[in-house]
């Protein structure tokens, strides 16, 4: 005889559902502070993303005033090359009011396939990231603009190209405002096999 599955319809799975749905990249931010210590819980549960043989290849940088401050002028200096000096300015003052950063890096590996897969378990930790800070009210940005391949990025954050590349830099903050977005439906996405 065949046993009944488990009932899965809990008022639990539905607000854990909301929290995957709901979770928006945010773009703009209240200047509110977000309390280290729940920045310092959203990295410790961040790690416990799926990663083949838990080589653990992510690494976490918390940048303070010093450090954002050469950042703004690093992305400023690069925007101004590519896209002129107002927009440089402009961009300086939009990233200016990203209250908090994180840049999330991953090891290299000379092995393709290990580099396939810790990139993957670091992204897995970018979202687990996310979605512990956006149950708590708050919201991120995962970016991976030119700055993030740039060498004096790497300067910035004392580290070596060669040894670690950047998965992310990702900011975080209380919502200002909460965009809405749009996902195909299960049909586009989903075929079944035989
Ligand atoms: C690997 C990765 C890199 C991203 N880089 C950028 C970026 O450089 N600039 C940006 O505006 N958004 C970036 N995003 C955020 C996406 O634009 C965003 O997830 C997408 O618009 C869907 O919105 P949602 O996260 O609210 O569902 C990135 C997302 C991922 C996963």
């Amino acid at each position: 005889m065949k046993e009944k599955p488990p009932s899965y319809e809990t008022e639990a799975l539905r607000r854990f559902e909301e929290v995957l749905r709901g979770r928006r990249t945010i773009d703009q931010y209240l200047h509110t502070k977000v309390p280290e210590r729940l920045v310092l819980e959203a990295i410790e549960t961040a790690i416990w993303a799926p990663n083949h043989h838990v080589t653990e290849p992510w690494h976490f940088y918390l940048l303070g005033p010093k450090t954002i401050e050469r950042c703004l002028d690093l992305n400023e200096q690069l925007v101004t090359a590519k896209r002129g000096p107002e927009v440089g300015a402009f961009k300086r003052r939009a990233w200016s009011e990203k209250p908090g950063w994180l840049v999330v890096t991953c090891r290299t590996s000379d092995d393709a396939l290990r580099q396939q897969e810790d990139y993957g378990a670091c992204c897995a930790a970018v979202q687990n990231f996310a979605l512990y800070l956006w149950k708590a009210g708050v919201g991120t940005k995962w970016t991976t603009g030119d700055i993030t391949r740039d060498a004096r990025f790497a300067e910035i954050l004392g580290i070596d190209f060669a040894e670690e590349f950047v998965v992310g830099l990702v900011w975080y903050g209380y919502p200002k405002l909460t965009p809405t977005q749009q996902r195909k439906g299960l049909d586009d996405v989903l075929d079944r096999l035989p």
